[in-house]
């Protein structure tokens, strides 16, 4: 990819990743055909796909649509070989519980940004009467009686734990209440889709989810996916970095308030619109200090993008992660491509310089390649992204959307040099 292009033209994003996964394992809830719309084309809803399927189910991915035919008795088994491809299988354990009152998923392991825990999740379901035990690398839980409504303080507001919780207890007995829950637009989104299929819950983008259980058959449903609020920042991110012009189109501005609201004080000008927004600036962006928290705080998926802003913008800038500890492991690869970036613990002390300097680098994460992607736009030369498989988990037609909007870009597949004895 050669840097120095400015962005400029429309973009159009599709269905959030993580709100898709997630309603793809709400399916489940229901017996017979529930169609999920506006999904996006990435591996991971292929692997989820290859999940349900192994439960039973019959999937077809068809463009942008999953259709998810649920047996009247899925199968209650997640293997390794699956989870550990995709970490948010974990998803499947509250409805196959809910459906079944038994299932063993494998534990996913960690990964690249960090360590991530499933305490939350566990004591959750273990308040409403779940038996939950490890073995095996697998994490089996039991209600042999069904679930009982229960209340549940989240000791921190965890998007997977929150849906796992949620989805469990929609059929569960009685009324379930969930403090200091997620308030993702992406959890909104499920409960959303819950409540068309019959599911009673209320609070959905609060603090406060209160979920009555119903006793009767959930109804399967048709239901369209909320836009990636994270691909359109990513978007918007670029834009402001190289100085462009971009409409990005599928997204609901209102969901990335702080992030754009940053922008907007790096000196941008940023135009809302009904599901659209423009960004756009001639000057060099001013560096800004970013915090990332949980919703409606600054998006931690959106982390490498701040930090490629805040690469070439003009000054300093302080950069806070509180989200995941692993989430500076790729600062490395941002400083072979000449970014002053110095971290200690969860903070990166951020010297804007003008211009980056193309180099061959790494993706780690799905951020963290788009990340290094966007900051390569901004270097002088060549920049080579290796291991794009990554980004491919999270942003579909990456590649030709850089290329629509100006930049010299191909993607090569580099077969891996062999070394002889
Ligand atoms: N945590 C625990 N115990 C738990 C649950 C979470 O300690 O029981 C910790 C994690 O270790 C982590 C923090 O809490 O440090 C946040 O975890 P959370 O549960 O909120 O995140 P997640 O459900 O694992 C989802 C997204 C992530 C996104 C985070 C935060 C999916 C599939 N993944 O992860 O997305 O960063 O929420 O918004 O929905 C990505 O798309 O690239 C990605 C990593």
């Amino acid at each position: 990819m050669k840097g120095g292009a400015r962005l400029a033209g429309d973009v159009m994003v599709g269905g959030a990743k993580n709100s898709a996964l997630k309603l793809m394992a709400v399916a489940l809830l229901a017996e017979g055909r529930s169609v999920v719309a506006n999904v996006p084309r990435i591996t991971d809803i292929a692997i989820m796909a290859e999940v349900l399927r192994r439960l039973g189910c019959d999937v077809t991915l068809d463009g942008t649509e999953a259709v998810i035919d649920v047996p009247a008795e899925p199968g209650s088994e997640a293997d390794y070989d699956l989870v550990r491809r995709l970490r948010a299988s974990i998803c499947v354990l509250g409805p196959l519980l809910a459906r079944r009152g038994y299932v063993r998923v494998a534990l996913p392991g960690g990964d690249m940004i960090g360590s991530r825990g499933l305490d939350m999740h566990v004591s959750g379901l273990a308040r409403m009467g779940a038996e939950i035990s490890g073995e095996h690398g697998f994490v089996i839980a039991s209600a042999p009686g069904g679930l009982h409504g229960a209340k549940i303080w989240l000791d921190f507001p965890s998007v997977g734990a929150t849906e796992n919780i949620l989805m469990a207890a929609v059929l569960a007995k009685g009324v379930t209440e969930i403090d200091n829950a997620a308030r993702e637009p992406e959890i909104v989104d499920i409960c959303e889709m819950l409540n068309a299929m019959g599911a009673r819950i209320e609070g959905a983008g609060t603090s406060t989810l209160v979920i009555e259980g119903v006793q009767g058959p959930l109804k399967p449903v048709r239901h369209t996916t909320v836009g990636d609020r994270i691909v359109g920042g990513t978007w918007a991110y670029a834009a402001v970095m190289t100085r462009g012009d971009v409409t990005v189109r599928g997204v609901r501005p209102e969901f990335l308030d702080i992030a754009l609201d940053k922008l907007a004080t790096a000196g941008a000008t940023i135009e809302p619109g009904d599901n659209c927004f423009r960004v756009r600036t001639s000057e060099r962006p001013r560096g800004v200090d970013i915090v990332t928290l949980p919703y409606p705080g600054f998006a931690t998926d959106l982390l490498p993008m701040a930090l490629g802003l805040a690469s070439v913008a003009e000054g300093s800038s302080l950069i806070t992660e509180n989200i995941f500890d692993g989430r500076f492991m790729f600062v490395n690869e941002m400083v072979r491509l000449g970014a002053d970036i110095r971290t200690d613990g969860h903070h990166a002390v951020v010297n804007g310089r003008d211009r980056l300097s193309g180099a061959p680098v790494r993706a780690t994460d799905i951020r963290a390649g788009a990340g290094l992607v966007i900051a390569g736009l901004c270097a002088e030369g060549v920049t080579e992204v290796g291991e794009v498989h990554h980004i491919d988990r999270g942003y579909p037609d990456f590649v030709a959307d850089l290329a629509r909007l100006g930049v010299e870009v191909e993607r090569t597949d580099v077969p891996e040099p062999t070394f002889d004895f």
